[in-house]
Parts: structure tokens; C-alpha cells; sequence
């Protein structure tokens, strides 16, 4: 049974677009649904994401920045992710556990196997049903990102701290997510994030089909 999707993707890849278009899709079948996102789906949460993107220049040791989203997980999973799950709606969550195998993991290089045993402290053993993962080439997620931030308020560019980080950390985390994808082909679908919005969404539209009659 499907309780938990996620998406996961590089930034810039679409994953924000595409869950609220499966969430739309959802409810015109009448199915009771919620869409969440890490870091920042509570209200510590939210305080937790400031810090994490806000940060600035100053220097934040990996194994903060890893416990910060940790904790926004363990908050996330006990006030949202469960009860939602318990309440028999279909959870669309952007960003979960492997967001951090890839970025803390294969961007910062901090051992796999010590993250999956905190990845399933902070999440109580929660695990996805199904993670679509939106795959574009890293130029391309970038571009996105930069577009958005110049349209942002008032044309102010912001960038976060992941968006300073140079091409190579950015081609670390696609192909940590690739790898992930590989290791797990029944939990993953790798979508490719370069093609035309509506393009994607039916894709995702017809393997949900597909999983919610299987
Ligand atoms: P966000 O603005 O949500 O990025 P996006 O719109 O691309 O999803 O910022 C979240 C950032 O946090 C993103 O760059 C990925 C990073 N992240 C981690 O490094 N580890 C994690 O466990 C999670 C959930 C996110």
C-alpha cells in the first residue's frame, strides 16, 4: 500500500511544481492527501530551515548542519508525516531521508552507513513507498534556481548555501541520488526533470496509476 511518496532531485529540478501537481491529480480522484517538505514542514521546523539556508557566510561544521536536518525530520515525521499516514491520506513529501544520503553523504562525505542508521532514528523507521527522483543535468537545476531567486522579491537575488557550492559538490549529489535510484529499483522512478514541466507531470501521473491499482 502507498502511504508515503517523496521526491527527491538536485536543486532546481522541479520537485516543488511536480508535487503540487500530483496533488492535484490526487484530489480530483478523491484521495485524501498532504503535501509536506523538508527542512520546514512544522513550526520548528521552519525556524530549523532559517538557519540551514540562512546561515550566510558563516561557517557551519557538516555535522550541524546533518543534526539540523535530522531534527527537522524527527519533528516532521511525530507531528505530520504519522499522523497524516494514520489518518489514511496519501503523504507527497519534498525531501525526505534521501536528501541527506545524497547531500550530506556524497556532497559532504560523511559515511553512508552511520546516515542510514540516523536516517531511521530521526524518521522512526518511516520509510517511503515509492520516490520518484527528478533528474536533470546539474547546469540546467542551477539556471532554474537562479531565474527564480531574480524574479524573487523585488528582483533581490538570494542565494542559499547549497546553491554557493561549486558545480563539483552539485555533480556529487546527482550522482549520489543516481546511485541511490540504482541500489533500489523498486522504490525509485528516475524521471527526467529536463523535459517540459507538463511532460513530467504525466509521466508521474501514469506510474501513480499504474501503483495505486497495483
Ligand atoms: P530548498 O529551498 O527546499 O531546496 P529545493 O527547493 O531545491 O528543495 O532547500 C533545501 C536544501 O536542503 C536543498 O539544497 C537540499 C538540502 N537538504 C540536505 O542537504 N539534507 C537533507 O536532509 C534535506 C532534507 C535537504
Amino acid at each position: 500500500m502507498i502511504r508515503l511518496i517523496t521526491f527527491e532531485g538536485g536543486d532546481g529540478t522541479g520537485k516543488t511544481t511536480q508535487v503540487r501537481a500530483l496533488e492535484e491529480y490526487l484530489q480530483q480522484q478523491q484521495r485524501p492527501c498532504l503535501v509536506t517538505r523538508e527542512p520546514g514542514g512544522t513550526a520548528p521546523g521552519k525556524l530549523i530551515r532559517k538557519v540551514l539556508l540562512e546561515v550566510g557566510d558563516n561557517e557551519v561544521a557538516s555535522s550541524t548542519e546533518l543534526f539540523l536536518y535530522l531534527a527537522d525530520r524527527s519533528q516532521h515525521v511525530h507531528e505530520t508525516i504519522l499522523p497524516a499516514i494514520n489518518a489514511g491520506k496519501i503523504v507527497l513529501c519534498d525531501r525526505f531521508t534521501d536528501s541527506t544520503l545524497a547531500y550530506q553523504g556524497y556532497g559532504r562525505g560523511i559515511d553512508l552507513k552511520w546516515l542510514r542508521q540516523l536516517n531511521d532514528a530521526a524518521s522512526g523507521s518511516v520509510r517511503p513507498d515509492l520516490t520518484f527522483l527528478l533528474d536533470c543535468p546539474v547546469d540546467i537545476g542551477l539556471a532554474r534556481t537562479v531565474r527564480r531567486q531574480a524574479e524573487a522579491v523585488n528582483g533581490r537575488v538570494r542565494e542559499d548555501r547549497f546553491e554557493r557550492e561549486k558545480i563539483e559538490f552539485h555533480e556529487k549529489v546527482r550522482a549520489g541520488f543516481l546511485e541511490l535510484a540504482q541500489n533500489e529499483p523498486l522504490r525509485f522512478r528516475v524521471i527526467d526533470a529536463a523535459k517540459p514541466v507538463e511532460v513530467t507531470a504525466v509521466e508521474i501521473r501514469r506510474i501513480i496509476d499504474k501503483e495505486l491499482v497495483a
